[in-house]
């Protein structure tokens, strides 16, 4: 019996993207490419009281100026997340408001890239503006909407009751700031019409069949009149899971235009419309007894979205899982502020809770001289307690326990300031990592193709997670082949539906459909291992044995919440004269049931530890307060780390598959990696330095 699952597999993708061979979505070559260049608005809150295009328009090389005053044709979508999603529900170009600083408000077209962003600069506008609302401070909060149909807000027991009777308490408000995804590859899209009503899109996306579904609507087409190319992106975080403004713009205009037109954003149009993750205002209330037990815990959260669609970073949706309280408190209020739309980015809520949450229990920690994985362990919730249902699997001790052990946790000074290297303080930190498990119906087609290889196929696909490789992994072990001989076809709308690559979903999506898939190929061809049929198959004088299979969830979310668990063990150390601070150590123990590849999951999580490095110690859009526009112009201005901010970090994974979930026993790990970093570190610098951090990101300013 070959076995291939949970073991490390190369990447699939990974000698096409080092070798530049992978085509991204601007790179493709589409004879009679046109050039779209964005107009943005310099101001954050008001009207275009005059827009001139003339200088624009008579400029060499210009094909055509769109403005508000003769924007291109668009239909509204339905806009409901099940049939179709933009990022943003006014359309762009619909009137003249302007509602964030740096909104498009017009697009210029000409037959060179640098003719385009020429002309957009000459384009003249006059405003009548009111002053921006800008940063969480002035703000007026109400309720938080329903988040994905759940209520945000939630108590149990009596939260006043419970903390006036515990002994030890904990009060403390922590803030994170507006944070951006900062992919590597652009935003970018190239619209290409064929006959006026056939529609080829190359955009990153990472919902390929959603995607499709969102164009056909916003043009009045047949899902099949469109198609979506995307079988490469260079990242994601959340922030290419639906069309922003500048795609649905760019499909429109490229219509009216009958030329197939690339828009690309610069990285400064990125910071205002591509999303963000909203910063945040959490107050920690927690009460405890002397020995540590939790009586109380409440969470009330602020975040922003903006005036032209509803985000809520959803803070409170983690809280219930994380520890068990008899009397518990969610507050989840949300403001409109002239920003771009904020929307999900790597553990949307979790990330920001969890730095909330596990700063807390550190700080209860120390105030009842207790060891913080054992405050943990103590208090770990054997159930949803808002869903009321079991965990499926958890195993959140041993990840603790095992990442003490790794760590050696136990040599650790009790005292703060009470390690030092070379002059420097030295701190040690943990916190909890959670993350749930989602997986969505997908379909695969498998071939078995008479040279011995096999072909698999399907719409889902791969932002740099490692989706390839897992496939190619799942369809070697049920066939029976070595993973070299798997070819896998991903990201194009005409192949099968293989959902969402969001929501740390793809591989528990794709990996059970992947599996019935080759099932039924063996069952085709009257075989049990590849190697009769092959055999068969050559005798048939076939070209292929071919399936196509699906896989769903069915109601066992009635029974069981699916949750991924994790702790983070790690080592700072700070020169306390200048403030620098370095990560020197880290441990990482996950729980993410079936591993499928265990170098693209290890991977998975380094990057989601990095991710949490930058958020924690660097990583801030700062706006300018009169205009409203982001001061970020590039990867330089935007601070994160790079490879000498870095330390060895050690992954290790625990745990069994989760076969409540899927057939294939996986939960996935795009997302949990990042969760609890921020707070680990934290706790590592009060440790180090008696300096307990609540504001985000962790500065040398805020350390000195
Ligand atoms: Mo993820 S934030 O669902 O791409």
């Amino acid at each position: 019996m070959n076995k291939v699952i949970g073991t490390g597999v190369n990447r699939q993708d990974g000698k096409a993207k080092v070798t530049g061979t992978a085509t991204y979505a601007a790179e493709h070559q589409i004879p009679g490419l046109v050039h779209g260049y964005l107009v943005t608005a310099s101001i954050a809150n008001g009207q275009i009281k005059s827009i001139d295009t003339s200088a624009a328009a008579k400029t060499p090389g210009v094909i055509a100026v769109f403005t508000h005053k003769n924007p291109p044709k668009i239909f509204k979508p339905t806009n409901n997340f099940i049939n179709s999603k933009i990022y943003e529900a006014r359309l762009p170009l619909s009137d003249n408001q302007v509602h964030y600083g740096g909104q498009i408000i017009g697009l210029v077209v000409a037959d060179t890239f640098e003719r385009a962003r020429d002309a957009a600069h000459l384009v003249k506008v006059e405003y009548t503006s009111q002053k921006p609302l800008i940063g969480i401070k002035q703000a007026t909060f109400k309720d938080a909407p329903l988040f994905f149909g759940e209520e945000l807000k939630f108590e149990k027991g009596n939260f006043a009751t419970g903390m006036a009777n515990a002994t030890a308490k904990i009060e403390a408000t922590y803030k994170t700031v507006t944070e951006l995804h900062a992919p590597m590859e652009p935003h970018a899209i190239i619209a290409h019409w064929q006959d006026g009503d056939s529609l080829t899109i190359y955009e990153p996306t990472q919902w390929v069949k959603g995607t499709q579904r969102t164009y056909a609507e916003l043009f009045g087409l047949p899902s099949e009149r469109v198609r979506i190319v995307t079988p490469f992106l260079g990242g994601a975080f959340g922030s290419k899971v639906f069309p922003w403004p500048h795609g649905v713009l760019a499909a429109a205009v490229a219509r009216q235009i009958k030329r197939p037109l690339r828009v690309v954003l610069s990285r400064r149009q990125m910071t205002a419309n591509a999303g963000h993750r909203s910063e945040t205002e959490q107050i920690i209330r927690l009460g405890a007894t002397a020995d540590g037990q939790l009586m109380a815990i409440a969470h009330d959260v602020k975040s922003c979205t903006s005036p032209v669609d509803v985000f809520t970073e959803p803070c409170t949706n983690i809280t219930p899982v994380m520890y068990v309280a008899p009397n518990l408190r969610l507050k989840q209020e949300l403001a409109v502020i002239n920003l771009g739309t904020p929307t999900f980015m790597r553990a949307p809520g979790e990330n920001p809770g969890l730095w909330a949450i596990e700063s807390a229990m550190d700080e209860l920690a120390w105030k009842l001289q207790l060891d913080p994985v054992e405050l943990r362990l103590k208090n770990e919730a054997k159930e949803h307690q808002r869903r009321n249902l079991p965990f499926s699997a958890k195993n959140f001790a041993e990840c603790l326990q095992v990442g003490a052990e790794k760590f050696g946790w136990k040599d650790r000074p009790k005292q703060v300031r009470s390690l030092t290297r070379d002059g420097k303080l030295i701190g040690w930190g943990m916190a909890a990592s959670t993350f749930p498990g989602s997986r969505g119906a997908a379909t695969v087609k498998a071939r078995l193709l008479p040279d011995g290889t096999a072909h698999i196929l399907t719409s889902g696909n791969d932002m740099g997670t490692g989706a390839y490789t897992v496939v190619a992994a799942t369809a070697a072990e049920v066939l029976g082949l070595p993973v070299e001989k798997v070819r896998v076809e991903l990201g194009d709308s005409l192949l099968p539906d293989g959902g969402l690559a969001g929501g740390s979903q793809m591989t528990a999506s794709l990996v059970p459909a992947v599996m019935a898939a080759c099932q039924q190929v063996l069952k085709t061809s009257n075989a049990k291992t590849s190697q009769e049929a092959l055999t068969n198959l050559q005798k048939s004088g076939k070209a292929a044995f071919e399936a196509t299979a699906s896989s769903a969830p069915g109601d066992e979310s009635k029974k069981w919440a699916f949750q991924s668990w994790g702790a983070h063990f790690c080592e700072v150390s700070v020169d306390e004269e200048i403030g620098r601070l370095q990560v020197t150590r880290w441990v990482s123990v996950m729980n993410i049931g079936q591993v499928i590849n265990a170098k693209t999951a290890a991977s998975q999580v380094r990057g989601g530890v990095i991710m949490g490095i930058g958020q924690a110690l660097m990583e801030e859009c700062h706006f300018d307060p009169s205009s409203g526009y982001p001061v970020i112009y590039d990867l330089a201005t935007y601070h994160f780390p790079a490879h000498a901010d870095i330390p060895r970090i050690q992954v290790t994974f625990v745990g069994a598959p989760d076969i409540n979930f899927n057939p294939g026993g996986a939960r996935g790990v795009g997302e949990i990696g990042i969760t609890g970093v921020s707070a680990a570190i934290a706790n590592a610098i009060y440790h180090a330095t008696g300096k307990r951090i609540r504001d985000l990101p962790m500065t040398p300013d805020k350390l000195l």
